[in-house]
C-alpha cells in the first residue's frame, strides 16, 4: 500500500492505494466522478475512460494510482457542467457530435489535450489526436467538425452564442441542440453503470462455454466460501415461467437443464463487490452432457437432426413471396444472372455494456421492483420482466443509453438483475464485462441467399428469385419479424413485376440473432443491389441508369402487391448523377496496377409504419403555458428527444424550453412501441400530432387560452393521442401479398474504394449518400444518423463478424475508429411525406442498408471481382482475385 496525493479538478486528494488502483476506480467508485467511461474491460481499446494527467491525455484505466502522486488529473467534470460548459463542451454539442455520448466525455478529454498544444488542427492531427478514442454512432465526422470548432471558439474567431439557435426561432429545419447533449457532454447525464446503490450486491453470471449441451449439476457449495459471497441463484430460484417471452416463450432468464449457445447463463453469484463476485465464479462447479452441435442451418433442417428446443421445431418460420410467374418471366428474359450471397453473424456493438440495476421501493410483498437499464421498449419489456420473474408490481426506467442499434430490442441482464433482486431480497447492480456483454446479446442474422434475377432487352428488369435461409440462432426473440422485414422491402426501389422468394428461419446452435440497425433488409439489399450491378454489366449498361429506369413509381406496386402513392427515387438518382460521374473519371485512372480505384452504387427503400403499427403519446397542458409529452419513446442516441421537442415546438408554436418531456418511466408514460425500424418520427410523431391538435381544437372550442380556462370550461388539459398504421398484416401466409408499410425513407449511395491487389485490403475513400427522409425536423441529426449508419454500413461490408468465443474484445470485433474514417458527404432532398407528422420521416436504418452492397460494387468496379460473402475481409478479396485469374 501506499499514500499518493494528487489533484483532481484542482483540489487536493488523498488516497492510500495498493498496486493494482487504476485511476479510472478512483474517479468512479471512490471519488463518484463518472464521467470517464469504459466499454472495453479495461484493455485501452475504447478510449471512454481518457483524462489528462499533467497535461496529457491518458487512458485512466490503464493508470496506476500508485504512480500519481503530485500529479494533476483533469476529469470531464472539471472542464465545464452544464450551467457553465467549456468551449469544448459547447462545440461538441452544437457541432452534432453527441449523440448517445456514452463516447463523449473521452472524446472531449483527448480533444482539450489537443488543442492545449494544437489551436489549430487538421483533420489529421484531430484523427491522430483521438485514435484511441472509438464512437459507434458518429462515424466520426462530426467529432472531427466539433474539434474543429472548438479550436475556433478557443481562438476567439467566434463564439458558441453565434453558432447556436436561439430557442425561439423556427422550430423545423433547424439544428436545435439535443436536450440532454450538455449533461453528456459535462459527464453529468447518468448511464446504468454510473448509478450507485448504496449497500446494492454486484452479480456475475457464469455462462455456458459450450454451444449445446445437458446440464446434469451444478455444485456452488465452493464458491459460497469465497469471501464476500452472499449467495448463488439458479433457474429453480426464480419465481416466474424463467421465459423471456418476446415472442416464442424459448429463452431462460437461466437454464433449466440444457445450454444451447456459448453464452448461455447457468448460475448467478451475488458478493458484496463486482471483483468478489468474478473471482468466485470460477468456484461454481457445473457438470454437461454435450449434446450434438448444430451449427449449419442446412443440418439443423435435416429430417433426422436433434431439436435444439422440445417445443418448436428447428425450421421454425417460412414465409413465401410470389408475385406474378417468376419462373415464366426468367425463362422469357434477355438476360439472366444467378449469384449466391451470404452475410456474416455481426455484434451491434454499443460501447456501453449491457448493465442493469434492481431494487425494491417499499416493503414486503406490495413493494415495487424497480429495474433501471438500457430498454428502448419499457413497457413490453417490463411485461416479460413481469412474467419471467414472478413478480407484479414493477417499474423499469430507462438510464441514459449508450448507443443500442437494435440489440435492446430484447432484454438480456434485466432478467438477471431483476430475479437475483427478489431472490436475495437486496438491491443489485450487473455490470457484465465487454465480453459477457457480447455473449448474452442478440447478434444480426446470417443470410443465405441464392439469387436469379432477369432483364429484358429495354434494360427493364424482369424478375426476382431468391431462396433465404436465414440463422436463427439458439432462441427466436423477433426472427419472424426480421425475415418479413426482409421480404416486405425485397423489391427495394425498384419495379421487378415477378417475384418469387421462399424464405426459411432455423435455429441452431449459434448466437442468437434479432434486430440490429436495418433488421432484414441490410441483409436483403445486399443481394438484390449486386444483382443490379451484375445485371447491368451483362446489359451493358451505367449502374445509375439501369436503377432510374427501373424504379418503381407512383401507382406501380413493391414486391407484396401494394400499390405506392409516392416513390422520390428518381430525383435522388438526378441527385448522386454529377457525383458518380466525378467518381467515375477520378477512378479510371486507377484501373490497372496493384493500387486499384473504384466507384460503386447502391439503393434503398426503407419500409416505415409496418402492418400492424400503433403509437400513442398524451400531452398535457401546462399551468405556465408551456407542455408536457408523456410517452415511452426511447432515445438511445438517435434524436427522438429532439423530435419530440422539436415537433411540439413547431406545432403549438411554443419555445423548445417550454416543452417538456417524460419519456423513460413505465409509471408515468404511454407504451409506445420500441425505438426501432427508424419508426418514432412518423408513428410517434404522428401520435403526438394527433394530440396537439386535439388539444388545439378543445381550446379553440371554448376561446381557452390556459390550462386553467380549459379546467374552468371543464374540459381536460390532458390529451392522447394515437397513429395506426395504414395495414393491419400480416402478409399472406401463402403468397407474401398483401400488407406493407405505410411510407418509406428512400436513398442511393456512392462508394469509392482503393483496392490494394497484393494485399486484398479495401479503403473507403468516400462515401456520398442522397437520402429523401421527408421533411427535416434537425438536419443535423438527420445527418449525423446518415453518417453513422454509413460507418457502420462500411464495417459490416468490409471487416465486423461476430464468431462465438472468439470476438471477445473491440481488437478482435475490428470496431471502427478515426484509423478507418472516411469523407462522408450527404445530399438531402426533401419530399413531404403523405401522413407523415408535418411531412416527415425516421431515417435511423437507412445507410446502413445499401452502404455494402456499394462498397461490394465498387470492389468490383475497381478490379473485376466479385465478394459475394460478408465481409470482404483481405482473404476473401484475394481469393477472388486469385480466381479471376486462373
Ligand atoms: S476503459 Fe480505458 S480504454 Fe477502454
Ligand atoms: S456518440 Fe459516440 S458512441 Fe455514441
Amino acid at each position: 500500500m501506499k499514500k499518493v496525493s494528487l489533484y483532481i479538478n484542482g483540489r487536493p486528494v488523498q488516497v492510500v492505494s495498493d498496486d493494482e488502483l487504476v485511476l479510472l476506480d478512483l474517479l468512479r467508485d471512490t471519488l463518484g466522478l463518472t464521467g470517464a467511461k469504459q466499454s472495453c474491460d479495461r484493455k485501452g481499446q475504447c478510449g471512454a475512460c481518457t483524462v489528462i494527467v499533467n497535461g496529457k491525455a491518458v487512458l485512466s484505466c490503464l493508470t496506476k494510482v500508485a504512480s500519481l502522486n503530485g500529479a494533476e488529473v483533469i476529469t470531464v467534470e472539471g472542464l465545464g457542467n452544464p450551467d457553465r460548459p467549456h468551449p469544448i463542451q459547447e462545440a461538441f454539442v452544437l457541432a452534432g457530435a453527441v449523440q448517445c455520448g456514452f463516447c463523449t466525455p473521452g472524446m472531449i478529454m483527448a480533444a482539450k489535450a489537443l488543442l492545449d498544444q494544437n489551436l489549430d488542427p487538421s483533420a489529421d492531427d484531430i484523427k491522430h489526436a483521438l485514435r484511441r478514442n472509438l464512437c459507434r454512432c458518429t462515424g466520426y465526422a462530426k467529432i472531427i467538425d466539433a474539434v474543429q470548432l472548438a479550436g475556433r471558439f478557443l481562438r476567439g474567431e467566434i463564439t458558441p452564442d453565434a453558432v447556436r439557435p436561439q430557442t425561439d426561432t423556427d422550430a423545423f429545419g433547424v439544428n436545435h441542440p439535443r436536450p440532454p447533449a450538455m449533461s453528456k457532454a459535462c459527464g453529468t447525464a447518468q448511464f446504468t453503470g454510473d448509478i450507485r446503490i448504496p449497500g446494492a450486491l454486484e452479480l456475475a453470471a457464469l455462462r455456458s462455454p459450450h454451444p449445446h449441451a445437458k446440464i446434469s449439476s451444478i455444485d456452488f457449495s465452493e464458491a459460497l466460501e469465497q469471501p464476500g459471497v452472499v449467495g448463488v441463484m439458479t433457474a429453480k430460484d426464480i419465481k416466474g415461467t424463467n421465459r423471456l417471452n418476446y415472442i416464442i416463450p424459448d429463452r431462460p432468464v437461466l437454464c433449466e437443464d440444457r445450454v444451447r449457445y456459448i453464452g448461455d447463463p447457468v448460475a448467478v453469484l451475488a458478493a458484496r463487490t463486482r471483483d468478489q463476485a468474478m473471482a468466485a465464479l470460477g468456484k461454481i462447479k457445473v457438470e454437461y452432457e454435450m449434446l450434438p452441435v448444430l451449427s449449419e442451418p442446412e443440418n439443423a433442417m435435416a429430417e433426422d437432426a436433434f431439436q435444439i428446443h422440445d417445443q418448436w421445431p428447428n425450421l421454425c418460420f417460412s414465409q413465401p413471396q410470389i408475385k406474378g410467374d417468376t419462373a415464366a418471366a426468367l425463362n422469357d428474359s434477355h438476360v439472366v444472372i444467378e449469384a449466391h450471397f451470404k452475410t456474416q453473424i455481426n455484434h451491434q456493438a454499443p460501447l456501453e455494456p449491457e448493465a442493469c440495476a434492481a431494487f425494491f421501493e417499499g416493503d414486503g410483498d406490495d413493494a415495487q421492483l424497480v429495474v433501471i437499464g438500457r430498454s428502448i421498449n419499457i413497457h413490453h419489456h417490463l411485461a416479460m420482466l413481469q412474467e419471467a420473474v414472478g413478480w407484479e408490481n414493477m417499474r423499469y426506467e430507462e438510464a441514459f443509453s449508450g448507443g443500442q442499434f437494435g440489440i435492446k430490442i430484447e432484454i438480456t441482464s434485466e432478467g438477471i438483475a431483476a430475479a437475483a433482486a427478489i431472490h436475495f431480497r437486496h438491491p443489485v447492480r450487473y455490470i457484465p464485462s465487454l465480453v459477457e456483454s457480447m455473449q448474452m446479446s442478440s447478434k444480426r442474422h446470417p443470410f443465405d441467399m441464392k439469387v436469379k434475377m432477369g432483364a429484358d432487352a429495354s434494360n427493364r428488369v424482369t424478375a426476382l428469385d431468391m431462396d433465404m435461409v436465414v440463422d436463427n440462432g439458439a432462441y427466436h426473440s423477433n426472427g419472424n419479424i426480421i425475415v418479413n422485414r426482409a421480404i416486405l422491402m425485397l423489391s427495394g426501389s425498384y419495379h421487378i413485376p415477378h417475384v418469387h422468394c421462399q424464405s426459411r428461419l432455423v435455429y441452431t446452435n449459434n448466437p442468437w440473432g434479432s434486430a440490429a440497425r436495418g433488421a432484414g433488409p441490410p441483409q436483403a439489399h445486399f443481394a438484390l443491389e449486386c444483382a443490379m450491378d451484375m445485371l447491368a454489366e451483362k446489359l451493358e449498361v451505367d449502374p445509375l441508369e439501369f436503377r432510374q429506369i427501373n424504379s418503381l413509381k407512383p401507382g406501380q406496386s413493391k414486391s407484396t402487391g401494394q400499390v405506392v402513392d409516392q416513390w422520390p427515387f428518381p430525383e435522388l438518382c438526378d441527385a448522386i448523377r454529377p457525383h458518380f460521374e466525378r467518381a467515375t473519371r477520378e477512378t479510371s485512372g486507377f484501373k490497372d496496377g496493384p493500387i486499384r480505384r473504384g466507384a460503386g452504387l447502391a439503393a434503398g427503400a426503407f419500409g416505415i409504419g409496418g402492418p400492424g403499427d400503433s403509437a400513442i403519446a398524451a400531452l398535457e397542458l401546462d399551468d405556465d403555458g408551456g407542455v408536457t409529452v408523456y410517452a415511452a419513446a426511447a432515445d438511445p442516441g438517435e434524436g427522438t428527444d429532439s423530435m419530440l421537442t422539436q415537433l411540439v415546438a413547431k406545432n403549438m408554436n411554443l419555445p423548445l424550453d417550454k416543452v417538456r418531456l417524460v419519456a423513460r418511466d413505465t409509471d408515468r408514460t404511454t407504451a409506445t412501441g420500441p425505438a426501432a425500424g427508424s419508426r418514432l418520427t412518423f408513428m410517434v410523431g404522428g401520435a403526438l400530432v394527433d394530440a396537439i391538435n386535439q388539444l388545439k381544437d378543445s381550446m379553440a372550442e371554448v376561446g381557452a387560452n390556459t390550462a386553467e380556462d380549459l379546467r374552468k370550461a371543464e374540459k381536460p388539459v390532458r390529451y392522447i393521442g394515437r397513429k395506426k398504421a395504414l395495414d393491419a398484416g400480416p402478409l399472406d401466409p401463402k403468397t407474401g401479398q398483401g400488407a406493407s408499410f405505410d411510407s418509406q425513407v428512400h436513398a442511393i449511395q456512392l462508394a469509392e474504394v482503393e483496392v490494394n491487389t497484393k494485399t486484398g485490403e479495401v479503403h473507403v475513400i468516400k462515401m456520398t449518400t442522397a437520402c429523401d427522409a421527408g421533411v427535416l425536423i434537425n438536419p443535423q441529426n438527420v445527418e449525423g444518423q446518415l453518417q453513422g449508419g454509413m460507418d457502420m454500413g462500411v464495417g459490416y461490408a468490409l471487416r465486423e463478424q461476430y464468431v462465438a468465443d472468439k470476438t471477445k474484445d473491440w481488437m478482435t470485433f475490428k470496431y471502427p475508429s478515426m484509423k478507418t474514417a472516411f469523407d462522408m458527404e450527404t445530399i438531402l432532398l426533401q419530399t413531404p411525406r403523405n401522413r407523415g407528422p408535418n411531412g416527415a420521416v425516421g431515417v435511423g436504418e437507412m445507410t446502413m442498408v445499401p452502404t455494402a452492397p456499394a462498397v461490394i460494387n465498387a470492389i468490383h468496379n475497381a478490379c473485376g471481382i466479385w465478394v459475394t460473402e460478408l465481409p470482404a475481409v483481405p482473404d476473401k478479396v484475394k481469393a477472388a482475385l486469385a480466381e479471376a485469374e486462373s
